[in-house]
C-alpha cells in the first residue's frame, strides 16, 4: 500500500463528503492531515473521530474564497508538521440556475470559492513544496469541467478553468518535482448531492451514469491517493465518473 508515513497532506472541504474520504484514506495511509473548512463545528467534529481512532490530524478553518485564511492555513501547516508534501484542494459550491437571471453575486460566489480557492491552495502550497523539493497538488474538478450542463453556467466555467489551470501549472513545476493533477467525478452522493436534497431530480442523476449509480466520495478519494502516488502522472484530468462522458 502506497505509505504516507511522514508526509504532510492538507485537505480543503474536509467536513464532508469527497474532502472527509480522501482525509480518511490519507490518515489511513500513516499520512499528517489537515482537515480543513469553514464549517468549524463539522471539521472539529471529524478531527476528534480521527483522533480517537489514532490518527495523527488537526483541523484548521479556512473560507477557500478569501487568500488570507489560506495562506494562513499553509502557515498554520507548516507551524505544526513542518513542511506540505500534498494539497487536495476540494473545497467547492454548486448553484443551478437559469444564467438570464443569475446575478453577479450567485455568480461570483461560486468563482470565488471553486476556481480562487484552486488558485491560493496552489499558490501557497506550491511555495512550500519548492523549499522541500517537490509535492503534490490535486484540485478536485468535476465532469462539468468537461462538458456543458444547463443551467450550471458559473459552475462550468470554475470547473473547466480549474482543469486548466492544472494543466498550466503542472508544465510550470514539472522540473522542480511537484506534480499537479485534477480530478473530475461524475455525481456523487455527498452533502450537496443526495436523495433527500434532490428529490426526483436525484433518479435523472442516476440516468445518466451508465454504470446505474451515483459514485461514492471513496471512489473519488481512491482516484486522488492514484494521483498522489503515481509519480509519473502530472497534468492529468482523471474522469471518474460512472460512464458519464463516456457516451
Ligand atoms: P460536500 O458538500 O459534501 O463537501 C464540500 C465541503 O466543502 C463541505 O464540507 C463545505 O463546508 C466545504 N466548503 C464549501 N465552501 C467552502 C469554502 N468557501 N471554504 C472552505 N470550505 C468550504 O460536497 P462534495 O461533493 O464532497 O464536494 C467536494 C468537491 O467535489 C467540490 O469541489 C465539488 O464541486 C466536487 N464535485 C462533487 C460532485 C458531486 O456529485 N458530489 C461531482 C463533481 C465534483
Amino acid at each position: 500500500m502506497f505509505d504516507l508515513k511522514g508526509k504532510v497532506s492538507i485537505v480543503t472541504g474536509a467536513a464532508s463528503g469527497i474532502g472527509l474520504a480522501t482525509a480518511e484514506a490519507f490518515a489511513a495511509m500513516g499520512g499528517k492531515v489537515v482537515l480543513s473548512d469553514y464549517n468549524v463545528e463539522g471539521g472539529k467534529t471529524e478531527e476528534k473521530k480521527l483522533l480517537d481512532q489514532g490518527a495523527d490530524v488537526v483541523f484548521i478553518a479556512a473560507d477557500v474564497s478569501k487568500e488570507e485564511d489560506v495562506k494562513n492555513l499553509v502557515a498554520e501547516t507548516v507551524k505544526k508538521y513542518g513542511r506540505v508534501d500534498i494539497i487536495v484542494n476540494n473545497a467547492g459550491i454548486g448553484v443551478l440556475a437559469a444564467t438570464h437571471e443569475l446575478t453577479f453575486e450567485q455568480y461570483n460566489k461560486v468563482i470565488s470559492i471553486n476556481q480562487n480557492g484552486v488558485f491560493y491552495g496552489c499558490k501557497y502550497a506550491i511555495r512550500e513544496m519548492l523549499k522541500t523539493g517537490g509535492g503534490s497538488v490535486v484540485n478536485v474538478a468535476s465532469i462539468l469541467g468537461f462538458v456543458g450542463q444547463a443551467g450550471a453556467f458559473a459552475y462550468n466555467a470554475s470547473k473547466g478553468a480549474v482543469n486548466l489551470m492544472t494543466k498550466s501549472l503542472a508544465l510550470e513545476y514539472a522540473a522542480k518535482g511537484i506534480r499537479v493533477n485534477s480530478i473530475c467525478p461524475g455525481y456523487v452522493e455527498s452533502g450537496m448531492v443526495n436523495r433527500a436534497a434532490l428529490g426526483d431530480y436525484y433518479d435523472g442523476l442516476v440516468a445518466q451514469h451508465p454504470v446505474g449509480r451515483l459514485g461514492v466520495p471513496e471512489e473519488i478519494a481512491h482516484g486522488i491517493v492514484f494521483l498522489c502516488e503515481n509519480e509519473f502522472v502530472t497534468g492529468l484530468n482523471l474522469l471518474v465518473d460512472g460512464g458519464y462522458t463516456a457516451q
